[in-house]
Order: structure tokens, then C-alpha cells, then sequence
């Protein structure tokens, strides 16, 4: 039984788990990613749960950020924010087939695991988890069910059914296998993170959910990993999504939510090939239309709109 152990590229090492329970023999491992930084791989589920039980037992404690890989500066901010919060940070790369409604959306995910090893080498992330999909839906799995009222059914969950779903599973089971003290996701999947957050409170999970601010383009666009699909003149067009959602926080106050949510979507159909979906100003916590600003719990404008075939998501807090 051997660890597959840290890698840039393709170097790889690997240790004996024999007394591992004792203490991990590291004299072998790990070997640098670059002059300052060690990071360990791990492929298999019980191999990472060992490697962890172990950390916890010296007491550090462990921030974890899940992702699907295509990492940027924004995955960065992240597990800086895990790095200078937590003893260990923990990054797993797992493109989860569950989420995905169309297939081809599945196929076309970009896949750049040798920048992302490279990225998270240049961040000090200590632990990759690079899971097969049978490690992650073994057989006998049980569903996890969640409550999720409206939530999964507004805004995303309307043009993406079933998407929440995957995400409520994946991310319940990479919290089952990590257990990390704290769970790091941003702002830009900002219907992600609330279903996440409902998820730990039913499920009583012991992660405390940290919500890391939106990362943008000098332009204003939000970091994606699809945004490297984007044709050029797309990409120069995309600028309009945050400057909508800047327009709609200006506005926010003087206007009329639908008048606000009108001109966007006016705004968005007139720019050649682009589609929006929809471009609603909902309550921060509920997810619910805003019947009156005075009692909202916070306004939040969330918007998703097709850039010829890349679908890119937005959204900005208004008050
Ligand atoms: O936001 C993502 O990249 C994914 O939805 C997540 C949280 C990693 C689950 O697959």
C-alpha cells in the first residue's frame, strides 16, 4: 500500500503507510514544488482521511476549498484565505459529473491540472485531493437529503435543474471525507454558498462556511474558469455583466427593482450574440424577490447570461 505523494507535473513519490498511525516516515517525502513549498497529493479517499486523522490529532486545524480545477486568481484568493485562517489547507480538484445538466457542458469543462498543480504550488496549498469518480461515488453511497424549499428552485435552480443537487451531494461528501474545520467558497456562486450554508445547518456538520469576496478582471468581469472560452469579442463584451450589476447598486435606492432589473436585461439582450437569463435583485438570505427594500434582510442583484455558448453568472450586493 503506498501514499501517492506530492507532484508537480509528473514527479511523483511515494510512502509506506506502514506504522503511519505512529508517525508518517516524511523522511522520503515530500520533495519541492518550488524552493519554499511542499505539497502532498492525495488520490484516494482513506489514504487522505489517515493523512488528516493524524494533523488533528497534533492539533492544526484544516481549511478545505473544493473546486472543479481551471484554477485562477480568484480559487487563489480562497486558499490564501484557508492559509491565514487554518494550520493546513486542503484543495480538492473534482469536475462533478453530478452537477452538470447537458453532457457537452461536462465534456467542454476545461481541464488544466498541471497550471492548477503549479497555481496551488504558488499559494502554499499543502494538500491536493485529486479524487476518481468512483472514490467520490463508491456503490453503496446514500443520498444525502436536504430541505432546500425554494432555494435550488430560483434563479439558477430554475435554468439549471437538478444542479444544486450534485452540488448539495458533492459537497456534502468531500466534507464527509475531509472534515475540515473550516469551508472556504466565494461569492461569485453566491446561490451556491447559501444552499451550502442550509446544508451544514441541517446536516449539523462541523465546518464553519467563510464566504470570500468576488475576484475581477482589471475590466470588472468575474474571475470563471469558463471565461478562457469566451471568443475574443465576447470577452471584450462580457464587461457588461458587472457594469449592469455596478448600474443596478447606483440605482438601487431611487429606482424601482423592476425598473432596475428591466434596464438590465434591456441592457444585456441589445449586446450582439449575448442571451441573459434572468437578472434578479433578491434578498440576501432568502433568495426571495424584494417586496419591500425596508425589510430585506439585504438586496442582492444575481445575474446569468449566455456569451454566445459560455454561460457566465454574476451578481453584486446592493445594501
Ligand atoms: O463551485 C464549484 O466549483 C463547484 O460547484 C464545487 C463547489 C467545487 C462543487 O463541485
Amino acid at each position: 500500500m503506498s501514499l501517492i505523494f506530492l507532484v508537480k507535473k509528473d514527479t511523483f513519490a511515494f510512502l509506506s503507510l506502514q506504522n503511519y498511525e505512529k508517525k508518517p516516515t516524511f523522511h522520503i517525502c515530500p520533495l519541492p514544488v518550488n524552493e519554499n513549498t511542499t505539497m502532498l497529493l492525495f488520490k484516494k479517499v482513506e489514504l487522505l482521511q489517515k493523512h488528516i486523522t493524524w494533523l488533528k490529532t497534533k492539533g492544526l486545524t484544516i481549511g478545505f476549498t473544493p473546486t472543479m480545477g481551471a484554477l485562477h486568481s480568484g480559487h487563489a484568493s480562497l486558499i490564501q484565505q484557508s492559509k491565514s485562517e487554518c494550520n493546513i489547507s486542503v484543495c480538492s480538484i473534482f469536475v462533478n459529473p453530478t452537477q452538470f445538466n447537458e453532457a457537452s457542458d461536462l465534456e467542454k469543462y476545461p481541464r488544466t491540472i498541471a497550471k492548477d498543480i503549479d497555481l496551488l504550488a504558488s499559494v502554499k496549498n499543502d494538500i491536493l485531493f485529486l479524487p476518481e469518480v468512483k472514490e467520490v461515488y463508491p456503490p453503496n453511497l446514500e443520498e444525502i437529503q436536504i430541505q432546500l424549499g425554494h432555494l435550488d428552485k430560483v434563479m439558477e435552480g430554475e435554468h439549471r435543474p437538478g444542479h444544486f443537487q450534485g452540488v448539495v451531494q458533492v459537497v456534502h461528501r468531500l466534507l464527509d471525507i475531509v472534515q475540515p474545520h473550516y469551508l472556504y467558497m466565494g461569492q461569485k456562486d453566491f446561490q451556491q454558498f447559501t444552499i451550502i450554508q442550509q446544508m451544514i445547518e441541517q446536516t449539523a456538520l462541523n465546518t464553519i462556511l467563510r464566504v470570500c469576496p468576488i475576484k475581477r478582471e482589471a475590466d470588472g468581469l468575474a474571475m470563471s474558469s469558463r471565461n478562457v472560452r469566451l471568443l475574443p469579442e465576447h470577452r471584450k463584451l462580457a464587461v457588461a455583466l458587472s457594469q449592469c450589476l455596478a448600474k443596478a447598486k447606483e440605482d438601487y435606492l431611487h429606482k424601482t427593482i423592476e425598473a432596475i432589473e428591466q434596464q438590465a436585461i434591456t441592457t444585456l439582450s441589445n449586446i450582439p450574440d449575448f442571451k441573459p437569463e434572468y437578472f434578479d435583485i433578491v434578498d440576501t438570505k432568502t433568495l426571495l424577490p424584494i417586496k419591500d427594500k425596508s425589510k430585506a434582510n439585504g438586496a442582492v442583484a444575481c445575474t446569468a447570461v449566455f456569451a454566445g455558448e459560455v454561460r457566465l453568472i454574476d451578481n453584486m450586493i446592493l445594501s
